[in-house]
């Protein structure tokens, strides 16, 4: 008998999908979906707004050591998964360009880590979740039943934001510049000292280029429901 229910760890690069399909898995199956990006992105806002500079590692680490970040457990597919920090709603906030451009340099940080990953595996105690980010089955749930690695070109990837941009209705930008700052931001995620973006041994790489959400949340969940079945 397992002492908590099931997890599922989808990690993988910039613009995969990840959040959209983390999203779907979740409500078809009944488990609680956690956005990890959106608190390095909540703690980036913060930096930002309290005009702390980026390299100011002892600043930031009171401040991740202290702040208050608060995700709604989302369920539902329509709603955003909401966001607070020290109790102002940032949600729409940690979209934006700025925050995009910023997050990678806290989201280096041992100490931001520490702190954000403590209360990730906090809220996974009893399980029932699926758990997105870069670290999640390699470091923050190395016990996870599912561990989903998803990735996508980088081409696919920009095509991918450029449309997410344009639902939002934020203002345009270049795919030119789209790719170059996923491809920056691959970079720095997956060569920075701590927890680097990187697949964990025992997950399944989804090459996703030219498949819908749908296709994609329906391979895992039958990769789940095989998983399961195994115990
Ligand atoms: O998935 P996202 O774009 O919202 O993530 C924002 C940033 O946070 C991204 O640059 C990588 C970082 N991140 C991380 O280092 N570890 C996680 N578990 C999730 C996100």
């Amino acid at each position: 008998l397992r002492d908590r229910q099931p997890i599922i760890a989808i990690d993988g690069p910039a613009g995969a999908g990840k959040s959209t399909v983390a999203r779907q898995v979740a409500a078809e199956l009944g488990l609680v979906y956690l956005d990890t990006g959106a608190m390095y992105r909540a703690i980036t806002w913060l930096v930002i707004q309290k005009g702390i500079a980026l390299d100011d590692e002892c600043a930031i680490a009171e401040l991740a050591h202290t702040c208050k970040i608060e995700l709604t457990p989302s369920q539902d597919l329509k709603s955003p998964v909401r966001v607070w920090i020290d109790d102002v709603d940032v949600t729409q906030e940690i979209r934006t360009v700025e925050v995009t451009s910023k997050v990678s340099a806290i989201a280096a940080q041992t100490a931001v880590r520490q702190a954000l990953v403590n209360q990730q595996q906090n809220w996974g105690k009893k399980g029932g979740l699926v758990a997105e980010g870069r670290d999640i089955g390699s470091h923050v749930f190395p016990d996870a039943e599912v561990k989903i690695f998803l990735t996508a070109s980088v081409s696919e990837r920009a095509r991918r934001r450029q449309q997410d941009f344009k639902k939002q209705g934020q203002p345009e930008v270049s795919l030119e510049q789209l790719e170059r700052d996923i491809a920056e931001r691959d970079w720095k995620d997956s060569t920075r000292k701590v927890s680097p973006l990187q697949k964990a041994a025992d997950a399944v790489e989804l090459q996703t280029d030219g498949m819908n959400i749908s296709e994609v949340a329906a391979q895992i969940i039958n990769y789940y429901h095989q998983k399961l079945s195994q115990w």
